[in-house]
Protein backbone atom coordinates (compact mmCIF):
# COMPACT_ATOMS: atom_id res chain seq x y z
CA UNK A 1 0.00 0.00 0.00
CA UNK A 2 1.31 3.48 -1.01
CA UNK A 3 1.60 6.40 1.39
CA UNK A 4 -0.93 7.98 -0.66
CA UNK A 5 -3.78 5.30 -0.68
CA UNK A 6 -3.34 4.31 3.21
CA UNK A 7 -4.01 8.05 3.88
CA UNK A 8 -7.17 7.72 1.59
CA UNK A 9 -8.01 4.98 3.44
CA UNK A 10 -7.62 6.77 6.73
CA UNK A 11 -9.24 9.97 5.77
CA UNK A 12 -12.35 7.41 4.26
CA UNK A 13 -12.30 5.69 8.07
CA UNK A 14 -12.49 8.76 9.82
CA UNK A 15 -14.78 10.55 8.24
CA UNK A 16 -17.64 7.99 7.72
CA UNK A 17 -18.29 8.04 11.48
CA UNK A 18 -18.28 11.79 11.56
CA UNK A 19 -20.70 12.31 9.24
CA UNK A 20 -22.87 9.72 10.92
CA UNK A 21 -22.12 11.66 13.95
CA UNK A 22 -23.14 15.27 12.43
CA UNK A 23 -26.11 13.68 11.13
CA UNK A 24 -27.27 12.41 14.22
CA UNK A 25 -26.59 15.55 16.21
CA UNK A 26 -29.14 17.46 13.85
CA UNK A 27 -31.85 18.61 16.25
CA UNK A 28 -35.06 17.50 15.82
CA UNK A 29 -37.87 19.23 14.93
CA UNK A 30 -39.90 20.55 18.25
CA UNK A 31 -43.50 18.67 17.71
CA UNK A 32 -46.41 19.97 19.58
CA UNK A 33 -49.96 17.98 18.71
CA UNK A 34 -52.40 20.68 17.37
CA UNK A 35 -55.47 22.07 19.78
CA UNK A 36 -58.78 20.60 19.56
CA UNK A 37 -62.25 21.90 20.46
CA UNK A 38 -63.16 19.05 22.98
CA UNK A 39 -62.06 20.56 25.95
CA UNK A 40 -63.97 20.35 29.07
CA UNK A 41 -65.95 23.84 30.02
CA UNK A 42 -65.64 22.80 34.07
CA UNK A 43 -62.12 21.72 34.33
CA UNK A 44 -61.18 24.70 32.49
CA UNK A 45 -63.03 27.12 34.82
CA UNK A 46 -61.03 25.25 37.48
CA UNK A 47 -57.54 25.62 35.81
CA UNK A 48 -58.47 29.18 34.69
CA UNK A 49 -59.23 30.20 38.32
CA UNK A 50 -56.21 29.13 40.28
CA UNK A 51 -53.76 29.69 36.73
CA UNK A 52 -55.08 33.14 35.38
CA UNK A 53 -58.01 34.78 37.34
CA UNK A 54 -55.38 36.86 39.13
CA UNK A 55 -54.93 38.93 36.20
CA UNK A 56 -57.81 38.13 33.98
CA UNK A 57 -60.70 38.53 36.09
CA UNK A 58 -62.69 35.62 37.41
CA UNK A 59 -64.95 35.81 34.02
CA UNK A 60 -61.94 36.51 31.85
CA UNK A 61 -63.12 40.56 31.86
CA UNK A 62 -59.93 41.62 32.66
CA UNK A 63 -58.44 43.53 35.68
CA UNK A 64 -55.68 45.97 36.12
CA UNK A 65 -53.07 43.28 35.46
CA UNK A 66 -54.01 41.49 32.53
CA UNK A 67 -56.48 42.33 29.29
CA UNK A 68 -59.88 41.09 29.33
CA UNK A 69 -59.73 37.25 27.37
CA UNK A 70 -64.09 37.95 26.11
CA UNK A 71 -64.15 37.15 22.30
CA UNK A 72 -60.17 36.88 22.04
CA UNK A 73 -61.09 33.45 20.49
CA UNK A 74 -59.79 30.34 20.79
CA UNK A 75 -56.36 30.44 18.55
CA UNK A 76 -55.30 33.63 21.06
CA UNK A 77 -56.11 30.87 24.20
CA UNK A 78 -54.00 28.27 22.20
CA UNK A 79 -51.46 30.25 21.31
CA UNK A 80 -50.27 32.30 24.41
CA UNK A 81 -50.89 29.41 26.39
CA UNK A 82 -48.96 26.73 24.11
CA UNK A 83 -45.81 28.82 23.71
CA UNK A 84 -45.49 29.11 27.62
CA UNK A 85 -46.53 32.92 26.97
CA UNK A 86 -49.19 32.45 29.43
CA UNK A 87 -49.24 32.71 32.58
CA UNK A 88 -47.06 35.35 32.54
CA UNK A 89 -44.36 35.38 35.44
CA UNK A 90 -45.40 38.06 37.67
CA UNK A 91 -42.42 40.73 37.76
CA UNK A 92 -43.65 42.76 34.95
CA UNK A 93 -41.74 42.05 31.56
CA UNK A 94 -41.97 44.51 29.05
CA UNK A 95 -43.22 41.70 26.41
CA UNK A 96 -44.46 37.99 27.37
CA UNK A 97 -41.58 35.55 26.04
CA UNK A 98 -42.01 32.22 24.91
CA UNK A 99 -41.41 29.34 27.49
CA UNK A 100 -41.13 25.61 28.26
CA UNK A 101 -45.40 25.86 28.52
CA UNK A 102 -47.10 25.51 31.81
CA UNK A 103 -50.07 23.48 30.95
CA UNK A 104 -50.41 19.76 29.11
CA UNK A 105 -52.28 19.63 25.95
CA UNK A 106 -55.43 18.59 27.33
CA UNK A 107 -55.41 21.13 30.08
CA UNK A 108 -55.06 23.85 27.19
CA UNK A 109 -57.68 22.25 25.53
CA UNK A 110 -60.11 22.86 28.89
CA UNK A 111 -58.84 26.38 29.61
CA UNK A 112 -59.56 27.17 25.87
CA UNK A 113 -63.48 25.73 26.48
CA UNK A 114 -63.64 27.85 29.53
CA UNK A 115 -62.63 30.88 27.87
CA UNK A 116 -64.80 30.31 24.84
CA UNK A 117 -67.78 29.12 26.87
CA UNK A 118 -67.81 32.98 28.39
CA UNK A 119 -67.85 34.37 24.55
CA UNK A 120 -67.48 32.55 21.50
CA UNK A 121 -66.21 35.41 19.37
CA UNK A 122 -63.04 35.61 17.84
CA UNK A 123 -60.91 33.91 15.08
CA UNK A 124 -61.03 29.51 16.14
CA UNK A 125 -58.06 27.64 15.88
CA UNK A 126 -56.92 27.43 12.27
CA UNK A 127 -57.59 24.28 10.51
CA UNK A 128 -54.69 23.08 7.82
CA UNK A 129 -54.23 21.24 5.25
CA UNK A 130 -50.27 21.70 4.24
CA UNK A 131 -50.11 18.47 1.63
CA UNK A 132 -51.28 20.64 -1.39
CA UNK A 133 -49.63 24.24 0.15
CA UNK A 134 -47.54 26.35 -2.09
CA UNK A 135 -44.43 26.33 -0.71
CA UNK A 136 -43.20 29.00 -3.81
CA UNK A 137 -46.20 31.46 -2.63
CA UNK A 138 -45.48 31.52 0.59
CA UNK A 139 -41.96 32.72 0.12
CA UNK A 140 -43.09 35.38 -1.69
CA UNK A 141 -46.37 36.70 1.11
CA UNK A 142 -43.08 35.65 3.67
CA UNK A 143 -41.26 38.05 1.76
CA UNK A 144 -44.02 40.97 1.31
CA UNK A 145 -45.61 40.30 5.23
CA UNK A 146 -43.04 38.80 7.87
CA UNK A 147 -39.29 39.13 6.60
CA UNK A 148 -39.36 42.97 7.58
CA UNK A 149 -39.87 42.12 11.45
CA UNK A 150 -38.35 38.47 11.62
CA UNK A 151 -36.07 38.66 9.05
CA UNK A 152 -35.62 36.73 5.70
CA UNK A 153 -35.20 33.06 7.37
CA UNK A 154 -37.26 34.17 10.00
CA UNK A 155 -33.95 34.29 13.16
CA UNK A 156 -36.00 37.42 14.70
CA UNK A 157 -35.40 40.71 14.98
CA UNK A 158 -35.43 44.22 17.42
CA UNK A 159 -38.02 46.23 16.24
CA UNK A 160 -38.24 49.93 16.78
CA UNK A 161 -40.69 49.37 19.65
CA UNK A 162 -38.24 48.17 21.44
CA UNK A 163 -39.99 45.06 21.52
CA UNK A 164 -38.50 42.08 20.15
CA UNK A 165 -40.01 39.96 16.55
CA UNK A 166 -38.97 35.98 17.81
CA UNK A 167 -37.11 33.81 15.99
CA UNK A 168 -40.03 31.47 13.88
CA UNK A 169 -38.10 28.19 14.52
CA UNK A 170 -39.81 26.97 17.74
CA UNK A 171 -43.11 27.57 16.40
CA UNK A 172 -45.27 24.89 15.38
CA UNK A 173 -47.42 24.75 12.13
CA UNK A 174 -50.10 25.67 14.40
CA UNK A 175 -48.66 28.16 16.59
CA UNK A 176 -47.54 30.04 13.49
CA UNK A 177 -51.13 30.34 11.68
CA UNK A 178 -52.30 31.12 14.82
CA UNK A 179 -49.99 33.78 15.31
CA UNK A 180 -51.06 35.72 11.49
CA UNK A 181 -54.50 35.11 12.85
CA UNK A 182 -54.24 36.93 15.85
CA UNK A 183 -51.20 39.58 15.89
CA UNK A 184 -50.23 38.65 19.31
CA UNK A 185 -48.24 41.59 21.08
CA UNK A 186 -47.54 44.51 17.97
CA UNK A 187 -47.75 41.74 15.25
CA UNK A 188 -50.41 42.58 12.79
CA UNK A 189 -52.64 40.27 12.71
CA UNK A 190 -53.54 38.91 9.01
CA UNK A 191 -57.37 38.03 8.94
CA UNK A 192 -59.29 35.90 6.14
CA UNK A 193 -59.75 39.06 4.68
CA UNK A 194 -56.01 39.57 3.92
CA UNK A 195 -55.18 35.79 3.54
CA UNK A 196 -57.07 33.80 1.97
CA UNK A 197 -57.20 30.04 4.10
CA UNK A 198 -54.73 28.93 0.57
CA UNK A 199 -52.74 31.87 1.25
CA UNK A 200 -52.60 31.10 4.88
CA UNK A 201 -51.16 27.21 4.34
CA UNK A 202 -48.93 28.68 2.05
CA UNK A 203 -46.78 31.29 4.56
CA UNK A 204 -46.93 28.35 7.52
CA UNK A 205 -45.68 25.78 5.02
CA UNK A 206 -42.96 28.26 4.17
CA UNK A 207 -41.96 29.51 7.66
CA UNK A 208 -42.07 25.70 8.73
CA UNK A 209 -39.69 24.87 5.81
CA UNK A 210 -37.33 27.43 7.17
CA UNK A 211 -37.12 24.84 10.44
CA UNK A 212 -36.01 21.88 7.75
CA UNK A 213 -34.18 23.72 4.90
CA UNK A 214 -32.65 21.39 1.83
CA UNK A 215 -29.40 20.67 3.41
CA UNK A 216 -27.54 19.70 -0.10
CA UNK A 217 -23.91 19.56 1.19
CA UNK A 218 -24.54 17.39 4.65
CA UNK A 219 -25.66 18.49 7.83
CA UNK A 220 -26.59 22.06 7.96
CA UNK A 221 -25.13 22.24 11.89
CA UNK A 222 -27.72 23.82 13.22
CA UNK A 223 -27.92 26.29 10.72
CA UNK A 224 -25.92 28.61 13.02
CA UNK A 225 -24.17 30.25 9.76
CA UNK A 226 -20.84 29.91 7.88
CA UNK A 227 -18.80 30.71 11.10
CA UNK A 228 -19.47 27.44 12.74
CA UNK A 229 -19.66 25.49 10.56
CA UNK A 230 -16.58 26.70 8.98
CA UNK A 231 -14.49 25.72 12.61
CA UNK A 232 -16.03 21.99 12.15
CA UNK A 233 -14.82 22.10 8.81
CA UNK A 234 -11.38 23.02 10.22
CA UNK A 235 -11.49 20.95 13.45
CA UNK A 236 -12.63 17.75 11.81
CA UNK A 237 -11.08 17.91 8.48
CA UNK A 238 -7.69 19.05 9.57
CA UNK A 239 -7.68 16.82 12.70
CA UNK A 240 -8.41 14.07 10.89
CA UNK A 241 -5.40 14.63 8.08
CA UNK A 242 -2.84 15.25 11.13
CA UNK A 243 -4.31 11.93 12.41
CA UNK A 244 -3.37 10.33 9.27
CA UNK A 245 -0.04 12.41 8.91
CA UNK A 246 0.94 11.39 12.40
CA UNK A 247 -0.40 7.58 11.77
CA UNK A 248 1.42 7.17 8.79
CA UNK A 249 4.67 8.47 9.74
CA UNK A 250 4.53 6.34 12.77
CA UNK A 251 4.37 3.58 10.88
CA UNK A 252 8.29 3.70 8.93
C1 LIG B 1 -49.39 37.78 36.01
C2 LIG B 1 -50.54 38.16 35.23
C3 LIG B 1 -51.08 37.16 34.21
C4 LIG B 1 -51.40 35.84 34.40
C5 LIG B 1 -51.26 34.98 35.64
C6 LIG B 1 -51.95 35.38 33.14
N1 LIG B 1 -51.96 36.41 32.23
FE1 LIG B 1 -52.61 36.33 30.30
N2 LIG B 1 -51.98 38.23 29.98
C7 LIG B 1 -51.42 39.07 30.92
C8 LIG B 1 -50.98 40.30 30.28
C9 LIG B 1 -50.31 41.48 30.97
C10 LIG B 1 -51.29 40.17 28.90
C11 LIG B 1 -50.97 41.14 27.76
C12 LIG B 1 -49.60 40.66 27.24
C13 LIG B 1 -49.07 41.36 26.00
O1 LIG B 1 -49.84 41.98 25.28
O2 LIG B 1 -47.84 41.17 25.74
C14 LIG B 1 -51.92 38.86 28.75
C15 LIG B 1 -52.42 38.38 27.55
C16 LIG B 1 -53.13 37.20 27.42
C17 LIG B 1 -53.79 36.78 26.21
C18 LIG B 1 -53.86 37.57 24.90
C19 LIG B 1 -55.03 38.50 25.01
C20 LIG B 1 -55.29 39.29 23.75
O3 LIG B 1 -55.84 40.39 23.87
O4 LIG B 1 -54.99 38.83 22.67
C21 LIG B 1 -54.37 35.56 26.47
C22 LIG B 1 -55.19 34.71 25.54
C23 LIG B 1 -54.05 35.23 27.85
N3 LIG B 1 -53.29 36.25 28.39
C24 LIG B 1 -54.46 34.08 28.48
C25 LIG B 1 -54.06 33.70 29.77
C26 LIG B 1 -54.38 32.45 30.38
C27 LIG B 1 -55.25 31.38 29.74
C28 LIG B 1 -53.79 32.44 31.59
C29 LIG B 1 -53.78 31.33 32.61
C30 LIG B 1 -53.23 30.08 32.16
C31 LIG B 1 -53.12 33.72 31.78
N4 LIG B 1 -53.29 34.45 30.63
C32 LIG B 1 -52.43 34.10 32.91
C33 LIG B 1 -51.28 38.76 32.27
C34 LIG B 1 -51.43 37.52 32.85
C1 LIG C 1 -44.52 44.57 12.65
C2 LIG C 1 -43.68 43.45 12.88
C3 LIG C 1 -44.21 42.04 12.58
C4 LIG C 1 -44.69 41.55 11.38
C5 LIG C 1 -44.88 42.30 10.07
C6 LIG C 1 -44.95 40.15 11.62
N1 LIG C 1 -44.67 39.81 12.91
FE1 LIG C 1 -44.82 37.97 13.75
N2 LIG C 1 -44.37 38.74 15.57
C7 LIG C 1 -44.03 40.06 15.82
C8 LIG C 1 -43.87 40.25 17.26
C9 LIG C 1 -43.51 41.55 17.96
C10 LIG C 1 -44.14 39.00 17.85
C11 LIG C 1 -44.12 38.67 19.36
C12 LIG C 1 -45.43 39.06 19.98
C13 LIG C 1 -45.38 39.04 21.50
O1 LIG C 1 -44.91 38.05 22.03
O2 LIG C 1 -45.79 40.02 22.11
C14 LIG C 1 -44.42 38.08 16.77
C15 LIG C 1 -44.69 36.73 16.95
C16 LIG C 1 -44.81 35.81 15.92
C17 LIG C 1 -44.87 34.37 16.09
C18 LIG C 1 -44.76 33.60 17.38
C19 LIG C 1 -43.37 33.02 17.49
C20 LIG C 1 -43.17 32.18 18.70
O3 LIG C 1 -42.74 32.68 19.72
O4 LIG C 1 -43.47 31.00 18.64
C21 LIG C 1 -45.02 33.83 14.84
C22 LIG C 1 -45.11 32.37 14.49
C23 LIG C 1 -45.05 34.94 13.89
N3 LIG C 1 -44.91 36.11 14.58
C24 LIG C 1 -45.20 34.78 12.53
C25 LIG C 1 -45.35 35.84 11.64
C26 LIG C 1 -45.69 35.70 10.24
C27 LIG C 1 -45.87 34.36 9.53
C28 LIG C 1 -45.79 36.95 9.71
C29 LIG C 1 -46.20 37.35 8.31
C30 LIG C 1 -47.44 36.86 7.84
C31 LIG C 1 -45.48 37.90 10.79
N4 LIG C 1 -45.23 37.19 11.93
C32 LIG C 1 -45.44 39.28 10.64
C33 LIG C 1 -43.84 41.05 14.87
C34 LIG C 1 -44.21 40.94 13.54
Amino acid sequence: MTRRSAALLVLLVLGGPFSVLVTMLHPAAAGQPAGTADGDVEQGRALFTTGCSSCHGLRAEGTRRGPSLLGVGAASVDFWVSTGRMPLKTGGARQAVRKPPAYQRDDIDDLIAYVTSLDPDGPPIPELDLARADLAEGGELFRANCAACHGAVGIGGALASGRLAPPLRPASAAQVAEAVRIGPGTMPNFGPDTFSQDQLEAVVTYVESLDHPDDRGGSGLGHAGPIPEGFVGWLAGLGALLLACYWIGDRE
